[in-house]
């Protein structure tokens, strides 16, 4: 599978204490050693969909760090075209800190950095230079509103589908809604994009799938952990796909990232939205099964295995 992709999105780089239990509000625990991961949604996303077989340029920025350094490093070290992230001066490479508790279960704080000084140009310049090459744009919300904007209206002029991942749930997707982007929110921020748009009362998962879905007149892909992901075409019909047990969940920091890179080079390779979002599934399953977002991310091979033995049924 060979979809060319283009991936716009945060690169971080994960601090992470393994503990018996995520820390409450004021509270401490002490976990073991400390682990350092490469980490950001935009650059987990990319790494899953260039493992999963297709070429993917990347579009970020970091800062001129030691820390931006190694991303850059691990970046290209997986095949992907970096050309097109920006160093940026005087401020910082992203950082996420990261506790994930003995169920994989994590809890995670951003510190932004160069990631919010992503600039509309940035973006331009980037989209000029691939026009004609992607199948498919993936762009997620932990980088500035302006970057994000400027990558769905690009995408929109150009005629190229593009998956938004809105990951936090921002206020501007909103204003993005019209441009047809297709949205993989999370259940959370499946109700957080459900109440910006004024839905009131308790929603089930399919009524505000379907009522964004209508809204956008694309599809959307709801990602729930444990219980696969739920499909709602653009008419609203909504096909829930099981996920791939997993007898070894260690961490899963990164499974929506894995879903999403995969998801989405499936649709550049020019599948349709079924069979992407089960190979996502698929993928996102398998990468839990070790501590660190990316380490466990899954091969084509490792993919296929995976699918040829799931009994994967769609009702
Ligand atoms: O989705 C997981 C990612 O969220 C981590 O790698 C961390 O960097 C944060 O961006």
């Amino acid at each position: 599978m060979t979809g060319r992709l283009l991936v716009v999105g945060a690169v971080n780089v994960d601090m992470v204490v393994m503990a018996q239990r995520l820390p409450g509000p004021g509270e401490t625990v002490v976990g073991k050693d400390l682990q350092r991961h490469g980490g950001g949604k935009g650059a987990n996303s990319a790494v899953a969909a260039v493992r999963s077989g297709a070429e993917v340029r990347y579009v970020g920025a970091v800062g001129d760090d030691e820390f931006g350094r190694t991303a850059l490093a691990e970046l290209r070290a997986e095949g992907i075209d970096i050309a097109d992230v920006t160093i940026k001066e005087d401020v910082a490479t992203g950082a996420a800190l990261i506790v994930v508790d003995s169920t994989g279960e994590n809890q995670i704080a951003v510190a932004a950095g160069a990631n919010a000084a992503i600039t509309a140009k940035d973006v331009g310049t980037a989209l000029a230079r691939a026009d004609g090459w992607p199948g498919c744009v993936l762009v997620s919300t932990e980088i500035s509103t302006e970057a994000v904007i400027s990558v769905v209206e690009g995408a929109f002029e150009r005629g190229w589908p593009c998956v938004l991942n809105p990951a936090p749930a921002i206020s501007c997707i909103r204003q993005l809604l019209d441009l047809s982007p297709i949205l993989t929110p999370n259940q959370g921020e499946l109700h957080d994009i459900y109440h910006l748009l004024g839905g009131t009362g308790g929603a089930t998962v399919e009524s505000a799938a379907a009522m964004l879905a209508v809204r956008t007149g694309a599809p959307v892909v709801v990602t729930l952990g444990a219980d696969g992901v739920l499909v709602c075409d653009a008419h609203g019909v909504s096909t829930r796909i099981p996920a791939r047990p997993t007898y070894c969940v260690t961490d899963t920091t990164g499974a929506g990232d894995t879903f999403n890179g995969v998801f989405t080079a499936c649709l550049a390779a020019g599948q349709d939205i079924l069979s992407a979002a089960r190979r996502g599934v698929t993928a996102a399953a398998l990468s839990v099964e070790t501590a660190g977002a990316r380490t466990s991310m899954p091969r084509a091979s490792a993919i296929d295995a995976a699918l040829a033995t799931a009994d994967h049924v769609s009702p």
